[in-house]
């Protein structure tokens, strides 16, 4: 494949560091991009040369035994198995190159988007497409109440727009970064904002009540803030966990019975959202013009990964070899 555009995660210098799990070193790193098929095994029918395409990284072999190619992040426990270290072996490159060999499960199509005007825009696509499986896992989206926390990162703050698109009736974005969610404000008068104090009800009450909770903060330092969303559910409402919050949880038994409550995780993405999302872009609901993607090449990586590292919300480095 050709690659067109890729999104660089804001944090890709720390997993460069290998502080977020081994990677099969030496490797071309990238975990999506958007891109033209050049050519196709002959096995392969849903894609020809020719066709833009999203790369997810995603390979799934069943049972639990998922890799992301070229990435750090492992499905099933996480923990990896001797399955997971032989499909590294043979698929560890990943799209962060001018071109890319990719397994066919990991490609899917974006009908139409050959002629799509801004594709370094549309290499948020696959972050989007993460909120949107997140979001859809608490269920339909339209008249609800949604908050999304961590949302001045870039995940949530693809959660703030894939929510806005799907009809949610307010979209409460919270965080700490307070410029960041002064322009989440600003999308429209479905988004409120929430500053986080650090005190846990506090922030619930600031937060809730809500339908749904997204949690797509980094690696924070206690659980307080996943909780406060927690605690700003109503009843019967859903928490899904997407980020990458590395504490434990302790969520009262009664009080998660009484309420109704659903607790859900959520990785990745599976290709009918990677459609859906895509459906949403072409249809103008869901609007990238918002985004403000920094464009860097593939001459000076440490540079690049140091400009990705400053990007929040809705600011992100794209990569265009
Ligand atoms: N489930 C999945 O499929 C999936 C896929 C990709 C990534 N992830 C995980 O999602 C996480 C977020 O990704 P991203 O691209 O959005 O990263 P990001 O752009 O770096 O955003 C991180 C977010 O976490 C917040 N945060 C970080 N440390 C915090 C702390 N100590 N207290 C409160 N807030 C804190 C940041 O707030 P400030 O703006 O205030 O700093 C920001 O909102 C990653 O850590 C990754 O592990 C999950």
């Amino acid at each position: 494949m050709e690659v067109l555009a890729a999104h660089l995660p804001a944090y890709t210098k720390v997993v460069v560091r290998g502080n977020r799990g081994s990677l099969p070193v030496p490797l071309t790193l990238g975990p999506a991009c958007v891109a033209r098929v050049i050519a196709v095994a002959p096995d392969v029918f849903h894609v020809a040369p020719g066709d833009v395409v999203v790369d997810t990284a995603l390979l799934d072999a069943g049972d639990g035994d998922e890799i992301l190619v070229g990435w750090v992040g492992l499905g099933g426990s996480g923990a990896g198995s001797e399955r997971t270290a032989r499909m590294r072996t043979v698929w560890r490159d990943g799209v962060f190159a001018e071109k890319a060999l990719c397994a066919k499960e990991t490609v899917v199509k974006l009908a139409g988007a050959e002629n799509y005007p801004d594709l370094a825009r549309l290499s948020f696509l696959p972050w989007l497409c993460l909120a949107a499986a997140g979001l859809h896992a608490a269920g339909p989206l339209a008249g609800r109440d949604v908050a999304v926390l961590g949302a001045t990162g870039q995940l949530g703050g693809a959660a703030v727009l894939t929510a806005l698109a799907e009809g949610a009736a307010t979209v409460t974005a919270v965080g700490r970064n307070a410029a960041a969610l002064d322009r989440l404000a600003a999308l429209g008068p479905r988004v409120r904002t929430h500053r986080l104090t650090g005190d846990r009800t506090r922030d619930a009450a600031g937060i809730g009540p809500v339908d749904v909770a997204l949690d797509a903060l980094g690696a924070t330092l206690t659980a307080d803030a996943t909780m406060a969303a927690y605690d700003s559910l109503r009843g019967r409402g859903t928490l899904v966990l997407i980020g990458g919050v590395r504490q434990e949880l302790a969520i009262p038994y009664g009080d998660l019975m009484h309420r109704r409550l659903t607790l859900r995780g959520s990785w990745m993405a599976d290709d009918a959202t990677v459609t859906t999302v895509w459906n949403l872009i072409r249809a103008g609901l869901l609007d990238l013009s918002v985004l403000e993607p920094l464009t860097v090449g593939l001459d000076d990586p440490a540079a690049a990964l140091d400009l990705a590292e400053r990007t929040t919300g809705l600011d992100f480095v794209a990569l265009v070899p």
